[in-house]
C-alpha cells in the first residue's frame, strides 16, 4: 500500500517530483495535439487570448482548488469528497461530483489511447525508415490506412494502454513518479530542439504573426466555449486525477507557487508545439486550419522533405508517445486509488481499468471507419457528431466545466474559509482573497452563463 514503510499514505518524494509529474499530468496530446490545431482552425492570435483569459480565470483557479481538495481529503476523489463534505457540515452529496469524473477518466482514456496509439505508430514508422523521400499520397495513405483499419488502430493502441498499465501498476514512487521525472525533462529537451530546428528551417516570422498577431478573430459562445474547454482539458481539471496526484503531494509544496510552475510548463509546452509546426506549416505552404489532422497528415507532409525528416519524425513523435504516457497514467489514477481502497492491487486495478478504457476505444477506433457516418445523438439534434466527437466535445466541453463549478463551490462557500487558507497555505492577503472570490463567485458564474448561452444560441 505505501511506498515507503507501513501503511502511510503514499507521498511523492519531493517537491520537484510532484510538479513534474502533474506537469506530466497537464501537458499532453492536449498541447502537442489538441491547442495547435484548435488555434489553427480558430485563427490563432484571437483564439490565444480567448485561451488565455480562460486559463487564468477559469481553469487555473479550479486547478488549484482541486490539487487542494486533494490535499485536504487525502484519499481517492469519492472518499475524498466525502469526506471533506462531512467535514464541511454540507447536506449536499459530493462524491457524485468524484464519480462522474472517475467515469469521464475512462472515456478520456477511450480515446486517448487511441489517438497516443496512432503517434507510437507513427514514431514506429519513423524509426524504421518512414516519411523520408515519401510522396504526398504515401503520407495521407499513412493516416487513412490506420483509421480505416480497426486492426491496427487497436493494435496500437493496446500497446500504449499495455504502458500505461505497467507504469500505473508499480507504487506512487516507482511508478508515476518516476515516469514524470525521466520523460518530463526529456520532453522538453526534444520540444527545444525541435523548436529551434523549426525556427531556423521554417517560417519563423509567419508563424509568430500567426500566433500572437490578430487577424479575424471570431467571438462567438461557440469559440469561448471551445477555449474554456481547451483550458480545462489542458490543465487536465476536472475528473479527479489532479485530485488524486493532489493527495500524494508532501507537506512541504506550496500550493499557489506550484500552481503558478504547472500551469507555466503547461502554457510553454503548448506554445512550443505551436512553435514547431507553424514554421513548418508555413514554410511550406500548406494549411494551419487543417483540423485534427495538423500532425497526422500535414506535418508528417513536412518530413517527408526536409534534411534529417524521419530523425525529426522520430523525435517529435517520440514526444508525443512520452507527453501522452504522463498524461493517461494520471488518468488511471483515480480509479486504481479507489479500487486499492476496496483492496484491490494496483496491478489488479491498472489493468481492469486499463482493460475496460482500452474496449470502449472501440466507439473512436470505430468512429473513424465503420462509424464514421453514424452519428449516435443525431436525434437530440447532435447531427454529424460521430461517437468520438461526442465523448471528446462532451467531456471537455460539458463535464470538465461542471466539475470546475462543484471545486469551486466546495471551496468557496462550503469549506470553511480559514481551513482552506491554511491548507494551501497563503497568507491572509489580497492574493488570497482574489483567489478565494474568483472561486466563489467568477468561475460558477462565468461557466454558469456560458453552459447558458450554448444552451440557447
Ligand atoms: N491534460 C492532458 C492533455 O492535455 C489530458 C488529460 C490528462 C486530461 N488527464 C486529464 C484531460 C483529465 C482532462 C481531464 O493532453
Amino acid at each position: 500500500m505505501s511506498d515507503t514503510s507501513g501503511n502511510a499514505y503514499p507521498s511523492f518524494s519531493s517537491r520537484l517530483a510532484f510538479i513534474l509529474t502533474t506537469a506530466g499530468a497537464a501537458v499532453g496530446l492536449g498541447n502537442v495535439w489538441g491547442f495547435p490545431y484548435v488555434a489553427g482552425k480558430n485563427g490563432g492570435g484571437g483564439f490565444l487570448l480567448l485561451y488565455l483569459v480562460a486559463l487564468a480565470l477559469v481553469a487555473a483557479p479550479a486547478f488549484m482548488a482541486e490539487l487542494l481538495l486533494g490535499r485536504m481529503g487525502k484519499a481517492s476523489p469519492p472518499t475524498a469528497l466525502r469526506r471533506l463534505q462531512a467535514q464541511a457540515g454540507s447536506r449536499v452529496p459530493w462524491a457524485p461530483v468524484a464519480w462522474m469524473g472517475l467515469v469521464a477518466t475512462i472515456l478520456i482514456l477511450s480515446f486517448y489511447d487511441v489517438i497516443a496509439g496512432q503517434a507510437l505508430f507513427y514514431g514506429w514508422t519513423a524509426l524504421t525508415g518512414g516519411f523520408a523521400g515519401w510522396d504526398a499520397g504515401a503520407v495521407t495513405a499513412l493516416d487513412t490506412g490506420f483509421k480505416a483499419s480497426p486492426a491496427m488502430a487497436a493494435f496500437w493502441s493496446a500497446l500504449f494502454t499495455a504502458a500505461t498499465i505497467g507504469i500505473v501498476s508499480f507504487d506512487i514512487r516507482s511508478g508515476l513518479e518516476r515516469a514524470g521525472k525521466i520523460m518530463m525533462p526529456a520532453l522538453f529537451l526534444m520540444l527545444i530542439g525541435l523548436m529551434v530546428f523549426a525556427l531556423v528551417e521554417g517560417d519563423a516570422a509567419a508563424a509568430f504573426a500567426f500566433l500572437f498577431g490578430f487577424h479575424d478573430m471570431r467571438l462567438d459562445t461557440g469559440v469561448v466555449l471551445e477555449a474554456v474547454g481547451q483550458a480545462f482539458f489542458t490543465l487536465s481539471v476536472g475528473v479527479g486525477g489532479i485530485m488524486t496526484y493532489g493527495s500524494y503531494m508532501g507537506a512541504d509544496v506550496r500550493l499557489p507557487r506550484a500552481t503558478l510552475w504547472i500551469v507555466a510548463m503547461d502554457l510553454a509546452v503548448a506554445l512550443m508545439a505551436g512553435l514547431v509546426i507553424f514554421p513548418l506549416v508555413f514554410a511550406h505552404n500548406l494549411d494551419a486550419a487543417a483540423g485534427p489532422g495538423l500532425i497526422f497528415i500535414t506535418l508528417p507532409l513536412i518530413f517527408t522533405n526536409i534534411p534529417a525528416g524521419a530523425f525529426v519524425a522520430f523525435v517529435f513523435f517520440l514526444l508525443l508517445t512520452f507527453a501522452a504516457i504522463t498524461s493517461s497514467i494520471s488518468l488511471m489514477a483515480p480509479t486504481v486509488a479507489r479500487l486499492q481502497e476496496a483492496g484491490w492491487s494496483r496491478a489488479r486495478a491498472a489493468a481492469t481499468m486499463g482493460l475496460i478504457a482500452f474496449l470502449c476505444g472501440f466507439a473512436t477506433i470505430w468512429s473513424f471507419s465503420d462509424w464514421q457516418d453514424f452519428y449516435p445523438l443525431a436525434f437530440l439534434g447532435l447531427d454529424g457528431m460521430t461517437a468520438f466527437d461526442l465523448i471528446r466535445e462532451g467531456v471537455s466541453n460539458f463535464v470538465l466545466p461542471l466539475s470546475g463549478i462543484a471545486y469551486a463551490l466546495m471551496i468557496g462557500w462550503w469549506l470553511k474559509r480559514d481551513d482552506v487558507r491554511k491548507a494551501l497555505p497563503a497568507p491572509d492577503g489580497a492574493l488570497f482573497a482574489i483567489w478565494y472570490r474568483v472561486l466563489g463567485f467568477l468561475v460558477p458564474l462565468a461557466i454558469g452563463i456560458l453552459f447558458l448561452t450554448a444552451l440557447v444560441g
